[in-house]
């Protein structure tokens, strides 16, 4: 189907960067997409290096996928040029031309803003200020604005169109995850937009008609950056310091050390229902006991083994999604698919 989608489905950092980049390198996407602002960070290990974004969709490791940035997207150019560079992917770079520029007056308004910071734990990339001015209709800066990115803009929802027309697949990224959309969300501690799949769509210039495959990422825990619900959070030091550790539950933005919860079966299945995910990608298992990948998820035993049962409850939700991808380490190849 044309647009395969990637959504969070519990407070992000599930591992869509990951799950993204997988995709890419398997399906010859024509386009990667990716929508959304600074705030958020995705991690990629591949080919021998770390890759710590926060702009460049995954699907960066597919050297003939374009890479995409839609009218929803909000980029800090210093950022953004840094990633170009270390991905070497400027020539297959495309920015919407209403992509919105945060401005350092963005990023210096949310971090003198105590309420922010503090009670809502914002991520302090200015994300949040330049939403607000653009609900606002206060003067902004695209990227058709900025000399920098000039060379990148294209007008994006013609050139997808033309393309699905042509028959072209594609990949949207999004960002965050279910439990931050601003719309359906844990409301006030979520982002200022909403993070699910259909607004990814909007984001990117897409009608609903091309949506194809929904993966919603999730790991068999709840991670969670900053203040909010968690379920049976870990607060046991040692307990904690295994998935700060060998689960690299640090903020990929902020570098605060991740909270850590219970898998939430009650989010998980608002998760699949407002996504209509089809597909679920399940990351870090690893970090439960008895994940021996050696022979598929038959070898799979105690912890592991009674976690992908659990989904079973997931995969009677309507619309019925299957476990079609379980990642078990951090390397782009450390995937199981079923
Ligand atoms: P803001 O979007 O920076 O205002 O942050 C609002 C809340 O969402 C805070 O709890 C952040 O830690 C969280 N948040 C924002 N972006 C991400 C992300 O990409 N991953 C995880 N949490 C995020
Ligand atoms: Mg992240």
């Amino acid at each position: 189907m044309p647009v395969d989608i990637v959504v969070g489905g519990q407070a992000g950092d599930e591992g869509k960067g990951k799950i993204g980049a997988y995709l890419a390198s398997r399906n010859d996407y024509d386009y990667a997409i990716r929508v959304g602002g600074p705030n958020a960070g995705h991690t990629v290990f591949y080919d021998g290096k770390i890759y710590t974004l926060k702009t460049m969709p995954g699907g960066f490791v597919n050297k003939r996928t374009k890479l995409v940035l839609g009218a929803g997207t909000y980029i800090i150019p210093d950022w953004l040029e840094k990633e170009i560079q270390i991905t070497g992917t400027d020539d297959r770079l495309i920015i919407d031309p209403h992509a919105v520029i945060v401005e350092p007056r963005h990023t210096a308004a949310e971090r003198a803003d105590a309420r922010m910071m503090g009670k809502i734990g914002s991520v302090g990339t200015g994300l949040g200020a330049a939403v607000r001015d653009r609900v606002d209709r206060k003067k902004l800066r695209f990227a058709k604005d900025e000399p920098r990115l000039k060379k990148y803009v294209k007008d994006v929802p013609e050139l997808l169109n033309k393309a699905l027309a042509k028959g072209s697949n594609m990949i949207l990224e999004g960002t965050q995850g279910m439990k931050l959309s601003n719309l359906h969300g844990e409301y006030p501690f979520v982002t200022s937009r909403d993070t699910t799949a259909s607004t990814f769509m909007g984001e990117a210039g897409l009608g609903p008609k091309y949506a194809g495959e929904v993966y919603a990422v999730f790991k068999p825990y709840v991670t969670r950056v900053g203040p909010g619900f968690v379920s049976k959070e870990v607060k046991d030091k040692k307990a904690l310091n295994k998935y700060h550790t060998a689960g690299r539950e640090v903020g990929s933005v902020s570098g605060r050390l991740r909270r850590v919860g219970e898998f939430e079966m009650d989010v998980a299945r608002m998760a699949v229902r407002i996504n209509s995910a089809t597909r679920l990608a399940i990351t870090h298992i690893d970090l439960l006991g008895g994940a021996d990948i050696s022979r598929g998820t038959k070898s799979f035993t105690g912890e592991a083994k009674k976690f992908l049962r659990t989904l079973e409850i997931l995969c009677r939700t309507y619309p019925y999604p299957k476990v079609a991808l379980i990642s078990y380490g951090p390397g782009l190849d450390d995937v199981l698919e079923l």
